[in-house]
């Protein structure tokens, strides 16, 4: 029976969170509430204390029944931290780290996948500071259940409503399928771009910031894979608990995904490989007195084409950034490469793709498609996985 901590902070929308509670006991799930002081104005505890038949964690002080420290004993126990309603305010805690009360300090003490169903005003939730900590949380794993557009319980219309009550249960009942389903796999996953010099000072590069790569990478850690990132020069730190090769250029990365990829399950080329490289590159600074009009070009190796030549047991994830006939496209980098799947994007759409947060994409394989609208990298990551096991256990 999975354990899932169920956090209820002070929002109107706390009465729900007992009936998200009932509806995860019906899918045999043993639910531990975790609740803010405000959330006891809305609530009393011993709600849910009847509902759950433990006791609720309301004052981090107070020792649980056998004496043991309740944050760290449930943050060990639980196998999800789903918190629904979410204020701005714990939104806040959470994104910034701060420790002040039960369920913050609780956040920080599990190693658990947290899910998060805000709930408020809707100039609340449009403010930027509260977009800006959604952000860092969904960077950081965290899965958003988006709140709902309607009449909200001060009189605004607007979105900020809590998502309804089967839209959370689905979500947590989904993110703890998910849990160590990828335990036992060897993945390596590529992103970023590469940069090929001209000389010292001038290179060629693209607009790839790594970020969905990134993601990729941090879904398959956090469900259990063994996973290697091979990263061109990207601003972002190396993720924890995965192991980070750092490359500069094409070559470069085809040596290191080459090597890591022996004895891996999964491949993921998500990096922007430059198809062409300087064919001359000069040691020194080359002064435009003296430069050529014209740079010649040599082609790069296809790494993911060179995988699909040699593919033995191993699945290959490649991606296709588009502009126009995305899936036309993908499907024909799906047969040239010998890849399994193909993530293609259409780079063509504002705030999906290059540097953003978010992005859409279809999933391209021998048997289908699978449209993902546009969400968070992250959940699109989750998605590609989610496909990846399927495909991988139909072929058995
Ligand atoms: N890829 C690779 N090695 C390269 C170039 C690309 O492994 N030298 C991989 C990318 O990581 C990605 C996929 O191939 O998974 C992209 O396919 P590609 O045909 O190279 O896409 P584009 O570079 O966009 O090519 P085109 O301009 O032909 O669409």
């Amino acid at each position: 029976m999975p354990t899932v901590v169920l956090g209820v902070t002070g929002c109107i929308g706390a009465y729900k969170a007992c009936e998200v509670l009932r509806e995860l006991q019906k899918r045999d799930v043993d639910v531990h509430v975790v609740m803010t002081r405000h959330a006891t104005e809305f609530v009393s505890p011993m709600t849910f204390e009847a509902l759950s038949r433990h006791a609720v964690f309301v004052d981090q002080f107070r020792l649980g029944e056998n004496g043991d420290i309740r944050h760290i004993s449930l943050a060990d126990a639980a196998e999800l931290l789903l918190v629904a309603p979410a204020t701005a305010n714990v939104l806040a805690k959470f994104a910034r780290g701060i420790a002040d009360d039960a369920l913050s300090t609780l956040h920080l003490a599990t190693r658990a996948p947290l899910l998060l169903a805000p709930a408020m005003n809707v100039n609340m939730f449009e403010h930027p500071a509260v977009a800006e900590n959604l952000a860092i949380l969904r960077a950081r794993g965290a899965t958003v259940i988006e709140p709902g557009s309607g009449y909200l319980a001060c009189g605004w219309l607007g979105k900020g409503r809590l998502a309804e009550v089967p839209d959370i249960v689905e979500a947590a009942m989904a993110a703890l399928q998910r849990r160590r389903d990828l335990a036992g796999l060897q993945v390596v996953v590529s992103a970023g771009p590469t940069i090929e010099d001209l000389d010292p000072v001038r290179f060629i590069s693209n607009r790839s910031s790594g970020k969905m790569g990134y993601r990729v990478a941090e879904a398959a850690r956090d469900r259990g894979a063994a996973v290697t990132l091979v990263s061109g020069p990207t601003a972002l730190a190396d993720p924890p608990g995965l192991r980070t090769v750092r490359v500069r250029s094409a070559a470069e990365m085809e040596q290191a995904v080459l090597r890591e990829s022996a004895g891996a399950d999964v491949v993921v080329m998500a990096a922007a490989v430059a198809d062409w490289r300087p064919a001359n590159r000069s040691d020194h600074k080359v002064k435009k007195e003296v430069a050529a009009r014209s740079i010649e070009l040599e082609r790069t190796t296809d790494i993911l084409a060179a995988l699909g030549r040699e593919k033995g047991p191993r699945f290959l994830v490649g991606f296709a950034a588009e502009t126009d006939d995305v899936v036309g496209y993908a499907r024909g980098k799906l047969v040239a490469k010998n890849a399994d799947l193909i993530v293609a994007n259409d780079v063509s759409g504002a705030g999906v793709g290059f540097d953003a947060d978010d992005n859409a994409a279809t999933l391209v394989d021998s048997a289908g498609e699978v449209v993902v609208e546009r969400t968070s990298k992250r959940a699109l990551a989750e998605r590609i996985w989610d496909r990846v096991r399927e495909l991988r256990g139909a072929r058995g």
